[in-house]
């Protein structure tokens, strides 16, 4: 009986160690990279400081793929150790990528180099690894992912992983997870599209970690992200920010438009405004006359149904929603803000941006449900043609489409719209510009109006001029138009 009951125990002792031994080698098959690609690359996020316990199972790896041959060093001296070196072994079984102590001493703790070669290149990684005596309070970052540049579209990976106390105290909180940094500086939970994956480590339960992941990245998803920390009640906080990254880049000479030189950017800011415009062509009518005819059409039909329409402008609660930089804030404030308002009896709600773009999606999703409508005021010269597509981008995510006023023609880009490549000019193309000119120059604000819905204040408005059951062409020759306008 008592024998029995050894022996079980011992089967038991062996079957515990060698399954942590089994878990701590899977680390690198678990979570990897998602690339097939074969040639010799890290397979996931190789970390540079590992925790372990005196007397505690401790495994440490180079997690990689495509390799000829994976050496290993600890400060400098080549593997085997003697054991006033390390008490450290290879774990073939994990082709070599996995160093493990079934108990590690304190003597074990120092800088771990893994050299991995090909036929051609070689790579190293340094993990510094630590051996504690006794459980952490404050939380210790293992790995932070750096700042990131990603397409739109194309995947986004980020990792948190930290060493964390815990308590047996039942109200204290040891945990780890990322958020998202909100434009207005608080800070949020992440959105559905935006997984998060937990990880805890086999070999050392206090370390914890968190992959944040998404397929397809979006507008909403630039912008910063914090991975939060909490052990024993002591946070610790780490930021990391996702920026455009633009796929022309490196595909400079041979866009078609390029090699022509220069980029017709007046015309095509021209071109765009003309096109809503030429929507309704009216042949008979001097060119000039036709914008304004445009606009009296529309306020007549909106005086023949003001019922229905009446209730549609009252759904939200602003008829425009006005945004800007704080370099444009003078022209804004001082003509196009009172102008709109006072003069034109628009409803309107004005957000100042950040002068990044890259998180303006976020800064104004939430307000543009409130309104029927949305005027961005870009300066052009003030921005990159990068910050340009940015921008571009994440104001036409937003539900609703932008009316963009540039206060500049847009630049005489030769060189650098190689940077910008088409993706600019073909968004440029599918947005509506309007070209600022004067407060006082007619033509912008009636190519303006058109491009917004009519506020609520046209109904009231009372013409006596004219007759609201004309029909719109002969309505135009009769000279009220401007009385209209
Ligand atoms: C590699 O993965 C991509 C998708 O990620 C797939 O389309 C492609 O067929 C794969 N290539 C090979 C050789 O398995
Ligand atoms: C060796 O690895 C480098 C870096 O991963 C890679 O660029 C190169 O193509 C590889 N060489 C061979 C012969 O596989
Ligand atoms: C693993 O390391 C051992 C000892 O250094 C070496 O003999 C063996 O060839 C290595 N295996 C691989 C796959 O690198
Ligand atoms: C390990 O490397 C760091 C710098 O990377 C150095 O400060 C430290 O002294 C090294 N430790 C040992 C034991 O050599
Ligand atoms: C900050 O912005 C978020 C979303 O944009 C919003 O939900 C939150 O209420 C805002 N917080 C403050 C204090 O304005």
């Amino acid at each position: 009986m008592c024998v029995r009951t050894v022996w079980c125990g011992l089967v038991g002792l062996l079957a515990v160690s060698s399954a942590a031994l089994a878990q701590g080698a899977s680390y690198c098959s678990v979570n990897t990279f998602p690339t097939n690609s074969s040639f010799m690359q890290f397979t996931k996020e190789p970390v540079p400081i590992e925790f372990g316990f005196e007397d505690k199972f401790k495994s440490i790896h180079c997690c990689v793929k495509g390799y000829r041959s994976i050496e290993w060093f600890k400060d400098g001296v080549a593997y085997p150790w003697s054991a006033g070196v390390s008490n450290l072994i290879l774990y073939p079984e994990a082709a070599n990528q996995t160093l493990y102590a079934r108990r590690a001493a304190r003597a074990d703790s120092g800088n771990y180099t893994c050299r991995l070669s090909n036929e051609t290149h070689t790579e190293t990684h340094t993990v510094k690894l630590n051996i504690l005596e006794k459980p952490t309070d404050a939380p210790r970052i293992m790995f932070i992912s750096k700042d990131q540049w990603v397409e739109e579209g194309g995947e986004l990976r980020l990792y948190c992983e930290a060493l964390i106390g815990r308590s047996y105290l039942a109200d204290a909180r040891s945990d780890l997870r990322w958020r998202k940094v909100w434009p207005n500086n608080t800070v949020g939970d992440l959105l559905p599209t935006q997984t998060e994956i937990k990880t805890i480590r086999e070999d050392v339960e206090d370390i914890i970690g968190s992959y944040l992941t998404v397929d397809r990245v979006s507008a909403q998803d630039y912008g910063t992200y914090v991975c939060v920390v909490h052990s024993n009640d002591i946070v610790s906080e780490h930021h990391v920010t996702v920026h455009y990254r633009y796929g022309g880049l490196d595909d400079g000479g041979s866009s078609s438009w390029c090699g022509s030189g220069s980029v017709p950017w007046r015309a095509l800011a021209l071109g765009a405004a003309a096109g809503a415009l030429a929507l309704v062509s009216a042949a008979a009518l001097h060119r000039r006359c036709t914008p304004r005819l445009l606009l009296a059409a529309r306020h007549a039909r909106a005086r023949a149904q003001p019922t229905a329409r009446r209730a549609r402008v009252l759904e939200k609660e602003f008829d425009v929603l006005v945004c800007w930089t704080a370099v444009d804030g003078e022209l804004v404030r001082g003509a196009l803000l009172p102008t709109l308002s006072l003069k034109y009896k628009y409803r309107v709600h004005a957000v100042l941006l950040s002068t990044q773009p890259d998180t303006w999606y976020s800064e104004l999703v939430g307000e543009a449900s409130r309104c029927r409508s949305l005027v961005a005021v870009l300066s052009p010269a003030q921005h990159s043609p990068q910050q340009l597509l940015t921008a571009l981008r994440q104001l036409r995510a937003l539900p609703l489409p932008p009316v963009v006023v540039l206060l500049q023609d847009l630049p005489k880009l030769k060189r650098e719209a190689k940077e910008g490549g088409e993706s600019l000019v073909s968004t440029l193309r599918g947005t509506r510009l309007v070209a600022w000119r004067h407060v006082h120059e007619r033509a912008f604000w009636t190519a303006l109006r058109l491009a917004l819905p009519l506020p609520p204040a046209a109904r009231a408005r009372t013409d006596t001029k004219t007759n609201p059951e004309q029909d719109d062409n002969k309505n135009s020759r009769s000279g009220s138009l401007t009385a209209l306008v």
